[in-house]
């Protein structure tokens, strides 16, 4: 059976293609799910792709992970900086969570350096776009020990 994942986005993220592209890039939501479904077939994974723009509905989200997926890759966009809540759910549930985010959080406004999701994280991509969808499947394929179609 394929390794379940669960790519989560958080607030705003559904804006992508026209939100701050000089940031964020111009590839939509859209987009990035068609090319994390391309990506999963290769790698022997599947995926469902959730975005949403409540802190509680993330939460809920990665509650309702448990037992379904073996993996999350989440983008909490802004509730990164912000969200013990989201830190708790992580702490919470028994998965490898990979942060993501599309842009270098670290080259940006001092804010955003603090995460509250890299210190229950496996690991953080960041600062790659769109690839670094691709890229955190792949490293939860690793991790997974999960084997290509
Ligand atoms: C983001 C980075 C966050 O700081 C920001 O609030 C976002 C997007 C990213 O993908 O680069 O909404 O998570």
């Amino acid at each position: 059976m394929a390794h379940s994942i669960l790519i989560l986005n958080g607030p705003n993220l559904n804006l992508l293609g026209r939100r701050q592209p000089e940031v964020y890039g111009t590839t939509t939501l859209g987009d990035i799910e068609a090319l994390c479904h391309d990506s999963a077939a290769t790698l022997g994974l599947s995926v469902e792709f959730v975005q949403s723009n409540s802190e509680g509905a993330l939460v809920d989200a990665l509650h309702g992970a448990l037992g379904i997926h073996h993996g999350v890759i989440l983008n909490a966009g802004a509730y990164t900086h912000t969200s013990i809540a989201l830190m708790d759910a992580i702490s919470g549930i028994d998965l490898p969570v990979i942060e993501l985010h599309l842009s270098n959080i670290h080259a940006r406004e001092a804010f955003r350096h603090r995460s509250f999701v890299a210190p229950v994280a496996l690991g953080q991509i960041c600062g790659f776009g769109a690839d670094g969808y691709p890229l955190a499947l792949r490293a939860m394929a690793a991790h997974l020990g999960a084997t290509p179609a």
